[in-house]
């Protein structure tokens, strides 16, 4: 038992919540800091055995050699998050926080209840200092609610709590936890939370430039995580309000967003006009937003983020409408098939995927539906569990589309651009439609062929007499 309470073992890392953020953040550390001894603790024992076998719980590009080099060495998954919290002093937290679904803020708000939960295990279980670090994304203000649990009992233990956010992407996690824009560390401003803080920063700095590792106050880095995440998500949003404008009038919202793009001011990232953008982060992280406005009552900056996700919400309505419109206003008893369940490409993950809800709309449409994904299907069944209806689920894009009246596009699959259409047009049924949610395929060359094309913005190319 330690007796010093004074020290804060600097050497041992603990993470609790291994999931797509925990496990590849860890990872990196223990890669980048071999001197470091990095645990990452789980309720979930399955996941935690993944973790250690051949299979890892989640598909990344380059996690799996990573894993290897360190698992082992320095870098260590179990299940005894008590144990964990003993021998470790520096704690990061990556445990899920969902959207509410009951009570008060249910459908906006962040429900805290895992979080909190973790908040009174650390302090149950600690005989030391610790440095508590928020890695999940969070309600501003929730560091003050976590100092106060951890400091509700004079044992003499302090607690100092930092936000360090992460932005990782799914599908390129590797490169952004070895490249990061920058790392954020917020701390209170005191002599204590800045030295808190610098023992983190002394990790990032190991492998990143110092001027790309960021300090401010602890609400300040708790909310740019919201914001960063709400102004990517509002320019999907904006180029897709346009695609709607675009198939008004003849413009193209490739040249549009390639136009606008060029500006320096704006940038040409996150401007392809998609069915929606998906992922576990987006939709909850701008609800939490507007929760939070609404929660100060400013209504009206609530409403102007609201209006992010209603247009994601649109978006994917109006693809289904095009659909019905394009293939004479039923879809009852056709076969679709649908290229790509993940909510982007590179990636197993199918979590607010835009798939499952055209999957749904499909289906209560009388649809019979196709399912094809490299990496997604096993997630695809579940999410699609229960459904009423005619479901099939293929890997082979070939085998998927055999026999079907259209394919629509919802995930940007470097594999679905290069596939043979001639043959998977000739294998369809007539007249074969192709609903491009991604802009990714050459539609010129697919119209030769004989399919009818609707893309995402952009005039139709069809076969038929107007
Ligand atoms: C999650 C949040 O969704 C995101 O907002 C945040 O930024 C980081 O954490 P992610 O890693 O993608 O992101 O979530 P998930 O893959 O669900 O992993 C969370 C893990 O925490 C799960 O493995 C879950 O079993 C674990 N967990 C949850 C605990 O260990 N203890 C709990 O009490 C609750
Ligand atoms: C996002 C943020 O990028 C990351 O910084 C944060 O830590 C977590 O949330 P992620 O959800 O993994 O990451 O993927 P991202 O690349 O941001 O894509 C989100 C969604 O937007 C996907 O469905 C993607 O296909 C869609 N998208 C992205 C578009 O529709 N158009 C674009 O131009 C870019």
């Amino acid at each position: 038992m330690k007796t010093n309470r004074d020290v804060v073992n600097k050497k041992n890392i603990l993470c609790i919540g291994a999931g797509y953020v925990g496990g590849p953040t860890m990872a990196m550390i223990a890669a980048k800091c071999p001197d470091y001894r990095v645990t990452v603790v789980d309720i979930n024992t399955q996941r935690i055995a993944a973790w250690n076998s051949a299979n890892l719980p989640i598909y990344e590009p380059g996690l799996d050699e990573l894993v290897r080099t360190v698992r082992g060495r320095n870098l260590f998954f179990s299940t005894d998050i008590d144990g964990g919290i003993r021998d470790n002093d520096i704690i990061f937290v990556s445990v899920n926080t969902p959207t509410k679904t009951f009570g008060a803020g249910a459908g906006m708000a962040a429900d805290l209840q895992y979080w909190e939960k973790t908040a009174r295990q650390i302090l149950e279980n600690s005989i030391s200092n610790k440095v508590v670090i928020e890695k999940s994304t969070l309600p501003v203000k929730t560091a003050l609610a976590m100092e106060r649990i951890l400091n509700s009992q004079p044992n003499g233990i302090s607690f100092d709590v930092l936000s360090n956010p992460e932005f990782l992407a799914e599908g390129s996690a590797i490169h952004d936890l070895e490249n990061p824009d920058r790392i954020l560390i917020g701390s209170r401003e005191t002599e204590r939370g800045r030295s808190a803080r610098n023992s983190i920063v002394e990790i990032y700095a190991r492998w990143i430039p110092r001027d790309r590792i960021i300090t401010t106050n602890i609400w300040s880095s708790e909310l740019s995580k919201l914001v960063s995440n709400a102004f990517l998500a509002q320019r999907i949003s904006s180029i897709n309000a346009i695609s709607a404008l675009c198939e008004k009038t003849e413009a193209d919202v490739t040249e549009v967003a390639r136009a606008v793009g060029m500006d320096s001011r704006i940038g040409a990232k996150f401007l392809n006009a998609s069915v929606g953008f998906g992922g576990s982060c987006f939709k909850k992280d701008i609800l939490n937003l507007v929760y939070l406005c609404r929660f100060y009552g400013l209504e009206e900056v609530a409403d102007y983020w609201d209006s992010v996700v209603n247009i994601n919400a649109y978006q994917q309505e109006r693809f289904i409408m095009n659909m019905m419109t394009a293939m004479f206003n039923t879809l009852a008893g056709k076969r679709i098939c649908i290229f790509g369940f993940a909510f982007k490409a590179n990636t197993g993950d199918t979590r607010e995927s835009p798939a499952i809800f055209i999957a749904k709309r499909l289906l209560e449409e009388h649809a019979e539906v196709v399912i094809s994904d490299p990496k997604a299907l096993d997630n695809a069944r579940i999410d699609l569990s229960g459904r009423a209806g005619v479901l099939d689920y293929r890997e082979d894009p070939y085998e998927a589309a055999a026999g079907c009246h259209a394919i629509a596009v919802m995930t940007e699959w470097d594999i679905y651009r290069t596939l043979d259409y001639e043959r998977i047009y000739r294998e369809m049924a007539k007249p074969a439609f192709i609903f491009d949610g991604r802009n990714i395929l050459d539609h010129a060359a697919c119209f030769r062929i004989g399919f009818n094309v609707y893309p995402i913005g952009k005039p139709s190319l069809t076969h038929f007499e107007s």
